[in-house]
């Protein structure tokens, strides 16, 4: 398909989560993580809305996350169907209107017109909201001139509350999604959004020689991005065979349908920020094996990477994952443990964080997925469930 004109997308400004316990998720981000809490929403807000929310910031990272207050709103709607999760994309774009008409050409369904509103000092925000073919999640495209408030109907804290990011997070590098089939979402990226192919592959345990061959887990996996300003999707689907115990399928029963199954945020010193974080911050991470660690030298010769900066006895003892295709180019990376889990409630859902230190690797190499997929499966082994 001939390059179609883009939406002129800037960034991901925000990630608007839907929980249950939104004091749970005000420790977690603020005390766990160090985010800093921008602020709530207004009284007025939190009754049109039937929901209560708060803003947590950590370097470009904006969360906002609402619990439901009575019945009927946006928040309630959500968490009726799914367990926690994310229900709103936000993007700032260079034109609101541009992106509307763009959008309204290649058929998206608006969910708001255009909505334009004024902070009083002079600052003037637009925005609306498409469904999209990401389950429940929705996308939302906001442009900012001189904006000073954080979003209309929330209220600034007099004073920052919470952290100062000391781990120093810097933003979204990628938006992680399942499905039951992924195709239709791929064609509405590439045709409805404008976003191209970036890379692709697929695993299957059952092939790795490492499980019983009577079943295995397997995924399909596409990554999408917008050329412009660098925002990336990556999208699984279940493969064959066993579609049923695939990982893939086993989020989208636990989510109760497709959605978003990670995000990954960007450090500067991985090894210092997840020491931190597992020391001071009691944050927990999926287990990696020290088989790992033993393989790792080879592993780092036959990717051709040849050599790392990092002492490979403190990435074992972080459980910190490596990967990466050319010489002296790789990522560190590590994921969290999934909010089921961490909680023990299925209610908290199946959403995990990924940090993620890039050291000249832009890409996502295949053992980006495998160890996700590995770390995944000891998860769920360590659980009992396979
Ligand atoms: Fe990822």
């Amino acid at each position: 398909m001939a390059k179609i004109e883009s939406l002129g997308i800037k960034t991901i400004e925000s990630v608007h989560w839907y929980v249950h316990d939104l004091e749970r998720s005000r420790r977690f981000y603020t005390q766990g993580l160090d985010f800093a809490e921008l602020g709530v929403s207004s009284p007025e807000l939190e009754k049109a809305g039937r929901q209560k929310s708060a803003v947590f910031q950590a370097g470009n990272v904006v969360l906002i996350v609402s619990q439901p207050v009575g019945e009927g709103g946006r928040a309630w709607r959500y968490l009726r169907k799914h367990p926690d999760g994310i229900g709103t994309v936000t993007y700032e774009v260079e034109d609101v209107e541009k992106a509307f008409r763009l959008l309204e050409a290649r058929g998206g369904t608006f969910i708001t017109d255009i909505q334009r509103f004024e902070d009083g000092q002079g600052g003037r925000l637009a925005m609306f909201s498409i469904t999209t073919p990401f389950g429940d999640t929705t996308f939302r495209f906001v442009q900012r001139d001189g904006y000073h408030a954080l979003f209309p109907g929330f209220v600034a804290h007099d004073k920052v509350k919470g952290g100062k990011n000391r781990f120093g997070f810097g933003h979204i590098d990628h938006m992680t999604a399942n499905f039951q089939t992924m195709r239709p979402m791929l064609l509405w990226m590439e045709h409805v959004m404008g976003f191209e192919s970036f890379w692709g592959i697929e695993f299957h345990t059952e092939k790795e020689g490492n499980v019983k061959k009577d079943h295995g887990s397997g995924l399909r996996s596409a990554v999408v991005w917008d050329p412009k300003s660098g925002v990336k999707f990556a999208n699984n689907e279940p493969l064959r065979p066993f579609f049923k115990s695939s990982q893939i399928n086993v989020f989208n029963e636990d989510h109760r349908g497709d959605g978003v199954q990670h995000l990954a945020l960007t450090v500067k010193d991985i090894i210092a920020s997840v020491k931190d974080m597992r020391d001071t911050a009691g944050i927990q991470f999926m287990p990696t094996p020290g088989s790992y660690y033993d393989l790792l030298p080879e592993r780092i010769q036959r990717m051709g990477i040849k050599k790392i900066d990092e002492d490979i006895q403190k990435l074992r003892e972080l459980e910190i994952l490596v990967d990466g295709d050319k010489e002296h180019s790789y990522l560190l990376q590590i994921f969290m443990k999934e909010a089921a889990g961490l909680y023990k409630d299925p209610a908290a859902g199946p959403f995990f964080y990924e940090i993620i230190q890039r050291k000249g690797d832009k890409g996502f190499g295949g053992g980006n997925f495998r160890a996700l997929f590995e770390s995944i499966e000891r998860q769920h082994k360590a659980e009992g469930r396979i």
